[in-house]
């Protein structure tokens, strides 16, 4: 476990849980630093650390070996700024954590002596302050030498498994992790919606899904391709999908055909057996 000192700027879903575990694990966070009070009331998740709730705070930053920034991606330029002007020790090593973005937003950190870097979780870390696992999670990192170093030992620490991700695949591995975290969710719930129309007893109505979610996503996620897909896609039954499609609201009937085109197009023709894209124009 890497014992350290550090600040946190961004007491958000992720930030405050990271945190949590870093302080549970040994290390002392120092300093939080948020942007408006609402988001301090979480704070007290984080124990015996100092509060700034504005950019100047007449109090000095405490020196810590390192500041994680959890802010909106938006707004990770800004901090960048906001920390250089007020001032890094040399060395100190300042991550933030977006998916999708690289150390560059930070590189007014790295022109005022900082080493930096970007760390991301794979992992989904929803609203509220349930903890969240992250044992075995992948955590992608790329910047400076030091700075990965750094990260490669906290998510160790955490039980967590890291990896040097090189900065131009950081897009496609965040648009990946969307498809697999933010579009599963918006299915979900819109198939919950669905089936709660159906005057299904289940409540909430999405909970009734639940075997067929966990059967089909451990399915999907023990598999390298769509062998083990089941249903009307995988069994190029036209007939049915053009039901479904009758059946749906507009938005999710364009979305479930595209789909199925690209279903049917995997690897150019075949999933689990040889399906003739042809045979499913939907
Ligand atoms: N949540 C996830 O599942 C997840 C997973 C992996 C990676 N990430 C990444 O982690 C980062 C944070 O995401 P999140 O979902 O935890 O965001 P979030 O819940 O919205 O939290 C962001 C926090 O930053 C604070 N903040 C905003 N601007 C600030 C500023 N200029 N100075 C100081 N504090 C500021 C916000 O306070 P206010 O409420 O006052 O604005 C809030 O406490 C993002 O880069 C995101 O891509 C998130």
């Amino acid at each position: 476990m890497v014992h350290l000192d550090f600040a946190l700027v961004g007491p958000g879903r992720l930030g405050r849980r990271i945190a949590r575990a870093l302080v549970d694990g040994g290390s002392r966070c120092r300093a939080i630093r948020a942007r408006r009070q609402p988001a301090l009331q979480h704070s007290n998740m984080v124990p015996d650390c100092q509060i700034f709730d504005t950019w100047n705070a007449p109090e000095p930053w405490p020196e810590v070996q390192l500041v994680l920034v959890t802010v909106p991606d938006r707004e990770i330029g800004r901090v960048a700024r906001g920390l250089a002007d007020q001032g890094l020790a040399p060395g100190t090593v300042v991550l933030h954590t977006s998916g999708l973005h690289t150390s560059k937003l930070l590189e007014p950190c790295r022109e005022a002596g900082a080493h930096t870097g970007s760390w991301h979780p794979l992992q989904s870390f929803p609203a509220g302050d349930d903890p969240v696992d992250l044992q075995g999670v992948w955590c992608a990192a790329e910047g400076d030498p030091a700075a990965v170093d750094l990260a490669a030992g906290i998510s160790r620490g955490l039980g967590m498994r890291p990896w040097d991700i090189p900065p131009g695949a950081k897009a496609r591995y965040h648009a990946a992790a969307a498809l697999a975290s933010n579009l599963t969710h918006v299915l979900v719930v819109a198939a919950g919606r669905i089936l709660g129309a159906t005057g299904i007893p289940a409540n909430p109505p999405a909970s009734a899904l639940e075997p067929l979610v966990t059967t089909s996503l451990r399915a999907a996620l023990n598999a390298g391709g769509l062998e083990a897909l089941t249903g009307p896609m995988a069994r190029r039954d036209r007939e049915t999908l053009e039901r479904h499609l009758e059946v749906l609201p507009p938005e999710l009937a364009e979305a479930y055909r595209q789909l199925a085109r690209f279903v049917v197009s995997w690897n150019g023709s075949s999933i689990g057996g040889s399906i003739d894209p042809c045979d499913v124009d939907v």
